[in-house]
Order: structure tokens, then C-alpha cells, then sequence
């Protein structure tokens, strides 16, 4: 299947890491899980919900696969991701480490493989987690005299059920802006099984998406 370069360049706008929210001030402080586990935060997480890019066309079917390598300590990102119209699958790359600035803390210093080295790597704090169950990951960038909030939700099945919800609700309430995440669709009849993830994968240039950005 084909696509067109504006359509490679929509899809790209909604990979993890790049969903974002303007918000007026600096970076806030928010408290970020203690006594992190790395290994137990590695495999895979579904996209539940996430705040949007405000030029963000459909991408869903999100999930994530971390991998530890026990020898470096270094985390292994693979993202992919489902544009249903197109039936594109888009994958991004990346790599992860736990900040030594926040010892046993849940932070993680994030960096995709085609981002610019002059890009400073993404900060991902992780404000709540139960390892089996659910995620909440919130990341904030100084833009000048303001900020850029991304967050998403991730949970170890493709929907968020039972205290998972109302657990997930109140880091919510507390720290972040309900009504500005979009649900990620997923499970069977949206993504299909997973012969549908791997049928036209498209690598994900953030050179491209950063010249984008920086016309808007
Ligand atoms: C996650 O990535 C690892 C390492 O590449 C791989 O062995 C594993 O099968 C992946 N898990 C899933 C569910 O795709
Ligand atoms: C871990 O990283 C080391 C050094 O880069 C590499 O040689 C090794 O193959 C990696 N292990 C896995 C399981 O990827």
C-alpha cells in the first residue's frame, strides 16, 4: 500500500513523545512514583488514552514494548501504532534510561533514534503504576515562557477495568486535565490480530516532523 508524504508526516504527529498540550508557565513539579521498579514497568503496554497534538489526525491502536537489556541497564522502546483509514502501521525506536538525577525514582530520559541530536532527550515521569495493571506517564517541555504537557495512559490490556479505573482517575484529577486526553481506540475490531500490525510499516522521520513544527 502506499502512502503520501502529507500522510507519513499526519501519522508522525501522534507517535508517543510527540502528543502534546500548551499550557501557560514553566514545567510543573509533579511527584512521580518512588521506589521504581524498572524491571517490573518492562513489555507490553496499550495506549489507553493520551493528550492530543493539536494538528493530531487518527492514530490508534497504540502499544509500546520496553525491553531491558540487564547488561547496560538500557531500555529498548519499540512504539507502533495503527492509522485506521490508511490500514498504515507506523513504528518508532527509541531507547530509555532511568535518570541517575532521580535515584529509584520513575523517571525515565527518553530518546527515539531519528531524533536530531541537538533535540535534548524527553523526560517521562511516571506519576502512578501498578505494574500488572496500569500506567500513568506524564512528560512536560519548556517552550519559552511556557510549557508543553504530553501524558498518557497505558494499561497492560487493551481496556482499563475494575479499581484500575478509579485509581487511574484520581492521579488524573489531581495532577492532570481529563478533558483534554482522546481516547486510543483499541482491541480486535479496530487493530485486528497482530499479522495487521506488521502489514506496512512506515519508519518514523522526526527531522521532518520537527521542520513541520517549527512552520506552524
Ligand atoms: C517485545 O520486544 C522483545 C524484544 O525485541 C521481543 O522479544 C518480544 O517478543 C516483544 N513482545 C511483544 C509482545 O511483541
Ligand atoms: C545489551 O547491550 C550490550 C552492549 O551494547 C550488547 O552487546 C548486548 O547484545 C545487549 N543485550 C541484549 C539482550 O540486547
Amino acid at each position: 500500500m502506499q502512502l503520501t508524504a502529507v500522510s507519513i508526516l499526519l501519522v508522525c504527529l501522534v507517535l508517543p513523545g510527540f502528543r502534546a498540550l500548551d499550557v501557560a508557565g514553566p514545567c510543573r513539579t509533579l511527584p512521580v512514583v518512588q521506589s521504581f521498579d524498572v524491571t517490573q514497568y518492562m513489555g507490553m503496554w496499550y495506549e489507553i488514552q493520551r493528550y492530543p497534538h493539536r494538528n493530531q489526525p487518527n492514530g490508534d491502536c497504540v502499544v509500546v514494548n520496553y525491553t531491558l537489556n540487564q547488561t547496560t541497564g538500557e531500555v529498548a522502546i519499540l512504539n507502533r501504532m495503527r492509522v485506521i483509514a490508511d490500514d498504515a502501521t507506523v513504528e518508532a525506536r527509541g531507547t530509555a534510561v532511568t535518570d541517575p538525577d532521580y535515584p529509584g525514582q520513575g523517571v525515565l530520559r527518553v530518546r527515539f533514534e531519528e531524533t536530531p541530536p541537538e533535540v535534548p532527550a524527553s523526560y517521562y515521569r511516571i506519576l502512578g503504576v501498578v505494574y500488572d495493571r496500569y500506567a500513568v506517564v506524564w512528560s512536560c517541555r519548556q517552550n519559552g515562557a511556557n510549557s508543553v504537557e504530553s501524558a498518557w495512559v497505558l494499561s497492560r490490556a487493551p481496556t482499563l477495568e475494575g479499581v484500575s479505573v478509579s485509581n487511574v482517575k484520581a492521579i488524573i484529577d489531581q495532577h492532570l486535565d481529563q478533558e483534554s486526553f482522546t481516547i486510543t481506540k483499541q482491541g480486535e475490531q479496530y487493530c485486528g490480530g497482530a499479522a495487521a500490525l506488521t502489514t506496512s510499516i512506515v519508519v518514523f522521520i522526526l527531522s521532518v516532523f520537527v521542520m513541520l513544527q517549527s512552520n506552524n
